[in-house]
């Protein structure tokens, strides 16, 4: 429910008036590249522009990560639940998705020895992403460890997915860039500044990696949209949009809190709750499959969730709420949910 900074607007507007409508480098604008590494990725290592190419948000940068990266039969191990793009762009690139399981009991965090079992000669990387969505977990630095760890020790890389970084409620957002140098680590705008429909984001990686990814970026898109750089350039780092930031993400935490307190006292109901993101991913005890779940919701009481096996085969039997809307609209839609299930 949130819009972007108002100082974004008034960027974008201005980058259009003052002429930025041709295209751009398919790398992106040199000076956007330049402040993404100094500004996000410096704290983590020794990043240049040269690592970074700008994107069409983090969903495009994912799919040329994977299409540069997985050729026919690798395998890439994939979260189960899991963002719903992951195993469909293994597919795309003809390679194997290889779910691991995220459990409820263990507060959404992988089991580190199923991903040892899960690891073959053909394991060319794993998708990880902290903050989770659908289940709002969190990877403690052991687990980043770990991971970083297995990679090294079998030779494949780790695609992680931090796009909800800093929506972080409880402890410390660790970044697989902190631990590891075979990291490609597809990075949106969309959350951060509210502008999901600005289609904005970059791919960061090794150089070397870059420079294959932008072939194929040039190949498909020929460059990202100039004014909406020049507009991101305009506002990253800049006080008044940082402070913007803070204020929305203590909301999502009112409402993460919120949220978590209603669905803990419904029946049927166990809910893990969410360290980041903004989403919560309960699990139900009833013989239902989500998805006819989710349409007696929908259809009984108007409330709309999503199906947990929407997002892998361990997502069955949970549901997904999304706290990205008014604390109006949860509380008259958790009241809604609160009925159903006390009168199943
Ligand atoms: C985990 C995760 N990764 C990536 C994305 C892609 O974001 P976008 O393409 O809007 O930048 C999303 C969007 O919902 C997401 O939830």
């Amino acid at each position: 429910d949130f819009q972007p900074p108002p100082k974004a607007i008034e960027a974008l507007a201005r980058a259009a008036n003052e002429g930025w409508n041709k295209y751009t480098s398919t790398y992106g604008i040199p000076e956007l590249r330049e402040k993404i590494a100094e500004y996000f990725l410096s704290k983590y290592g020794d990043y240049t522009m040269d690592n970074v190419l700008i994107t069409i948000g983090g969903s495009h940068a994912l799919y040329i990560a994977i299409m540069s990266l997985v050729d026919k039969g690798d395998e890439v191990l994939i979260p189960d639940p899991g963002f719903v793009l992951y195993a469909p762009h293994v597919m795309l690139a003809e390679g194997k998705p290889v779910y691991y399981t995220l459990k409820i009991e263990n507060d959404f965090r992988p089991d580190i020895e199923e991903l040892k079992q899960l690891v073959s000669k053909k394991t060319r990387a794993i998708i990880v992403n902290s903050p989770n969505n659908p289940t709002g977990g969190m990877l403690e630095e052991e687990d980043v460890k770990a991971i970083a760890d297995l990679a090294e020790d079998y030779d494949f890389y780790i695609i992680s997915d931090e796009v909800y970084n800093v929506f972080v409620y409880e402890g410390r957002h660790v970044s697989f860039l902190e631990h590891s140098d075979r990291v490609l680590y597809p990075m949106s705008f969309s959350k951060v500044y509210a502008m999901t429909g600005w289609r904005i984001g970059f791919l960061a990686a090794p150089k070397e990696f870059i420079d294959q990814a932008m072939k194929l970026a040039y190949y498909t898109i020929a460059c990202p949209s100039a004014p909406i750089q020049k507009a991101l350039l305009d506002i990253i780092g800049d006080p008044e949009v940082e402070e913007y930031v803070r204020n929305m993400i203590s909301e999502f935490k009112r409402r993460r809190d919120y949220v978590f307190k209603r669905l803990s006292e419904i029946p049927h109901i166990t809910v893990s709750k969410p360290k980041g993101a903004f989403y919560v991913l309960p699990k139900y005890d009833l013989e239902i499959p989500s998805e006819e779940l989710a349409m007696r919701i929908l259809r009984e009481k108007d409330v709309a969730v999503t199906p947990g096996s929407a997002f892998g085969p361990h997502g069955e039997y949970h549901f997904r709420i999304s706290f990205a809307t008014s604390m109006k609209q949860l509380e008259i839609g958790l009241n809604r949910l609160e009925e159903f299930f006390f009168n199943i």
